[in-house]
């Protein structure tokens, strides 16, 4: 048992290392989305586009269906805004670089997090609100310390299982 937890301790000391050149090295998203401006300035809650946070595993990222309700200007002035209009136009979804994920072996729920344990999102995504430019970073360090650090703050189970099914 002690071997084993000290085998974890040095894969995770390297994988802390190793991290940031693996993970997703600055992506680029295809369209310039405005968190702040569509939070801030027209008033959308986080769950209007991410409902599914609520009720399921993954939050998802809203579909071309719900842009379209009000891009569909293909002359736009804004170039970012005729973007988008053209991916509705020939409703194709915008091919958005996945930012957030825990790897397959490792079980995560929002509803969990956010309807149970009533999370806010910005815990853990940062302020969100405040944000012009698209995701190409996560906010904090998603690796098993950070799960771990809070669950013990809060009295939740750090059993390997639990998260390690
Ligand atoms: C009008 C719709 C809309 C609203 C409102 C909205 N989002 Fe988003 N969200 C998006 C889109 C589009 C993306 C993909 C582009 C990007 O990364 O910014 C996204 C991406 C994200 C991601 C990253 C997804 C990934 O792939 O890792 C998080 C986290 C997120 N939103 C959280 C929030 C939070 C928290 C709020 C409330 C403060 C919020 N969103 C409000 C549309 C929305
Ligand atoms: C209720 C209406 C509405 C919905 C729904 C909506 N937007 Fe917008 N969006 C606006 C308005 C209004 C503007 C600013 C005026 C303009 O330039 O058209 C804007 C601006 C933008 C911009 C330009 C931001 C900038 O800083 O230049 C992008 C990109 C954008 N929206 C993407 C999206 C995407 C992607 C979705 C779907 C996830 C979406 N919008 C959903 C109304 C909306
Ligand atoms: C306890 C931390 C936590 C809270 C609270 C939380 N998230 Fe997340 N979020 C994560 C993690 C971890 C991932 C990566 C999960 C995965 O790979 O399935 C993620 C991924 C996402 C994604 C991209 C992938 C997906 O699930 O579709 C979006 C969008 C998102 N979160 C939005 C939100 C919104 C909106 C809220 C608030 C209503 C929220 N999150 C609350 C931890 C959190
Ligand atoms: C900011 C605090 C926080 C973070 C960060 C967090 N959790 Fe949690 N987690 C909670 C809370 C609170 C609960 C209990 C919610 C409830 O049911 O009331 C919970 C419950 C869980 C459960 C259910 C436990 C059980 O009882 O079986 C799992 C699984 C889980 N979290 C996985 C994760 C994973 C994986 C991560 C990291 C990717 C993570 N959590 C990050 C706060 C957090
Ligand atoms: C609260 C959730 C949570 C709990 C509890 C948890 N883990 Fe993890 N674990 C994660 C997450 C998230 C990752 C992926 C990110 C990382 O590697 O830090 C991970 C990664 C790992 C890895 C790396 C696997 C690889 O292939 O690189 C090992 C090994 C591991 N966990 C073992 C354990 C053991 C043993 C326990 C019990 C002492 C445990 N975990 C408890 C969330 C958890």
């Amino acid at each position: 048992m002690i071997t084993m937890l000290y085998r974890i301790c040095a894969l995770l000391l390297i994988m802390g290392v190793a991290a940031p050149t693996i993970a997703n090295d600055s992506p680029e998203q295809p369209v310039r989305y405005n968190h702040r401006f569509h939070t801030e300035d027209m008033g959308f809650g986080c769950l209007d586009c991410h409902q599914n946070a609520e009720s399921h595993e993954k939050a998802m990222i809203p579909n071309i269906e719900m842009c379209g309700t009000c891009h569909i200007d293909e002359e736009a002035e804004n170039s970012e805004v005729r973007k988008v209009a053209e991916y509705v136009a020939s409703g194709t979804p915008i091919p958005w670089q996945e930012i957030h994920t825990v790897p397959d072996f490792v079980y995560f729920t929002h509803r969990r997090h956010v309807t149970l344990g009533k999370i806010e999102c910005q815990v853990c995504h940062g302020e969100v609100s405040e944000m012009e430019t698209p995701f190409i970073s996560t906010a904090v360090n998603m690796d098993m310390e950070w799960c771990m650090e809070c669950h013990e703050q809060r009295e939740v189970t750090n059993d390997c299982v639990s998260c390690h099914r």
